[in-house]
């Protein structure tokens, strides 16, 4: 089934918010298949931006997600991308609904705490950039009780 890479940002783990991020996902239903908490290289932020390489707001988004350590992880389940960037909410908390991550927890673009890839091509290479080692395989038999 398919899989998502999310991320809490610097913010989000200054401010406490990694086991709430995570314990949503868990309890949606979705699959934990890697995660490590890093303190990325500005290099290797920008490899993960590089489609927004040229955008006015770009220093400050490497300064900020460079500031500290974030948390990469990897879930997977149905339609994982999508339900994924619907729990975090608008990318701008101003718009996100409450019941979303941002719409719960932050109040400005330049500081909304989490990270979902925004399709499946990108998500296989968000996965490849943050976890080249790969991701973990396991079973895990509660699948028949989340989806048909
Ligand atoms: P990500 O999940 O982090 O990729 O966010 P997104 O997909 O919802 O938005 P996008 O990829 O367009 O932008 C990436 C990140 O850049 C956002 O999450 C914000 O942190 C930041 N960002 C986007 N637009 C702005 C902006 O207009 N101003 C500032 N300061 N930051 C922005
Ligand atoms: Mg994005």
């Amino acid at each position: 089934s398919e899989r998502t890479y999310i991320m809490v940002k610097p913010d989000g783990v200054q401010r406490g918010l990694v086991g709430n991020i995570l314990g949503r996902f868990e309890q949606r239903g979705f699959k934990l298949i890697a995660l490590k908490l890093v303190h990325a290289t500005p290099e290797h932020l920008e490899q993960h931006y590089i489609d927004l390489k040229g955008k006015s707001f770009f220093p400050g988004l490497i300064k900020y997600m460079a500031s500290g350590p974030v948390v990469a992880m990897v879930w997977e389940g149905l339609d994982a991308v999508k339900t994924g960037r619907s729990m975090l909410g608008a990318t701008n908390p101003l718009a996100s609904a409450p019941g979303t991550i941002r719409g719960d927890f932050a109040l400005a673009v330049g500081r909304n705490i989490c990270h979902g890839s925004d399709s499946v091509d990108n998500a296989e290479k968000e996965i490849k950039l943050w976890f080249p080692e790969g991701v973990v395989q396991y079973t895990n038999d509660n699948s028949k009780w989340i989806f048909e």
